[in-house]
């Protein structure tokens, strides 16, 4: 059998929840598909501030550095929030995405049919939806410097950070994005603020220049407020979308609720050599952690994802997708994807069947 170590990190709030059904979706895919898996399980955010003083302890990162794949669940919750940003678990989150020099994160957003009346637009707007939102992770207003909160001499704090990109990281993130784009339907939207930011000139000039690259690829440049507006006027319009790390988050989640529910949406953040880690596009949900309300899925097809870019194993990642498509056929639904007539189960419910119509398949 093939052999693959895989780093486990569940994190905070729905995190855990979330994260035992996932694991258990692997082991009967494992099985399906002779894969053995070797599950390693670490600290980050919230969990490793309160275990070990520290959101990303350097034994997790490590750990994850010396595995095949990295499945992430979820960190942040409430009792950290008033952490300086260093010491939050958010820290421990980009610490994880810089030091594995996970620059690219792919966040797909389809519309699954089965979940068109789930979607708060009209079934005529959604029907149809496959976007892929290309996210440079590892750069812009995240990670630029200066950055910090300085007082003045009356006192007075300014909060600070840069929005800062090179063209050499603009060039390895475009690559990425026409890469993905010539793989589906050959149309890129670059995303940007050329209209205010110098970031955005540098920006756009690096990603029109690389297209003369990928001729089979269309470019088109979208402002980033246009974008947002698009976005839910007609999704349909795009295909691929590159853009920065901050608007990137701002339209990933906006994306995910073309689809239904931010709950449903899975991502991969990958470099240019090394592991990748395999995370949903949302949080910890503290709202709901603890409660078995969670939807499972987006970790679930997480973990498809590590399995098709991870792994190389895309037979294994489309039975598991397949597997989240039989379950919705069979209108089984968390609270977040319900509609009338639907059977309403909690997180663990969901791992069950889930497990039942895998080992079906
Ligand atoms: P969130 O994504 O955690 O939650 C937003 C809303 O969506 C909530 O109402 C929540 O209940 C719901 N939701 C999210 N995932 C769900 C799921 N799987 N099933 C059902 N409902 C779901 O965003 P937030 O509330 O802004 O942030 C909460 C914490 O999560 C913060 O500490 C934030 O920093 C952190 N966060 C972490 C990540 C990550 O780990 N990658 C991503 C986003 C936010
Ligand atoms: C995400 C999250 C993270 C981000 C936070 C928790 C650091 O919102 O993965 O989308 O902003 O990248
Ligand atoms: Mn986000």
């Amino acid at each position: 059998a093939q052999q693959y170590r895989i780093t486990l990190l569940p994190g905070d709030g729905i995190g855990p929840e979330i994260m035992t059904v996932a694991v258990e979706v692997l082991k009967v895919v494992g099985k399906k598909f002779d894969l053995q898996f070797e599950f390693q399980e670490a600290l980050i955010g919230g969990a490793a501030i309160d275990e070990a003083g520290e959101p990303l302890p350097s034994t997790t990162l490590d750990m994850c550095r010396n595995s095949d794949a990295v499945l992430l669940a979820a960190i942040g919750g409430y009792k950290w929030d008033s952490l300086p940003s260093n010491l939050r678990p958010e820290a421990g989150l980009l610490g994880l995405r810089a030091g594995l020099e996970l620059f690219a994160n792919l966040r797909p957003a389809k519309i699954l049919p089965e979940l068109i009346d789930s979607s708060t637009l009209k079934r005529e707007i959604v029907e149809g939806v496959d976007i892929m939102v290309v996210r440079e992770l590892t750069g812009g207003i995240y990670f630029g410097k200066p950055k910090g909160i300085f007082s003045s001499e009356t006192n007075e704090k300014r909060g600070i950070n840069t929005m800062v990109y090179a063209e050499s990281e603009i060039e390895r993130i475009g690559k990425v994005a026409f890469e993905a784009a010539r793989k589906r339907q050959s149309r890129l939207c670059s995303v940007d603020k050329a209209n205010v930011l110098e970031v955005s000139q540098v920006w756009r000039n690096r990603i029109t220049d690389l297209a003369n690259d990928y001729p089979d690829v269309e470019l088109s440049h979208m402002y980033v407020d246009n974008a947002a507006m698009q976005l839910v006027r007609a999704p349909k319009q795009f295909d691929t979308i590159v853009t920065g790390n901050l608007f990137g988050d701002i339209l990933s989640d906006a994306a995910a609720m073309l689809t239904g529910s931010i709950g449903m949406l899975p991502s991969a953040s990958l470099g240019a050599s090394g592991p990748g880690v395999f995370e949903p596009v949302h949080g910890s949900a503290p709202d709901i952690a603890g409660q078995d309300k969670a939807n499972p899925l987006a970790q679930v097809l997480s973990a498809a994802m590590m399995l098709r870019y991870g792994l190389n194993q895309p037979q294994a990642a489309d039975a598991v997708e397949n597997t989240v498509s039989s379950i919705l056929q069979q209108d089984m639904r968390t609270g977040d994807i319900m509609s009338p007539g639907m059977k309403l189960l909690g997180c663990s419910a969901m791992g069950e069947v889930l497990i039942e119509t895998l080992e079906k398949l």
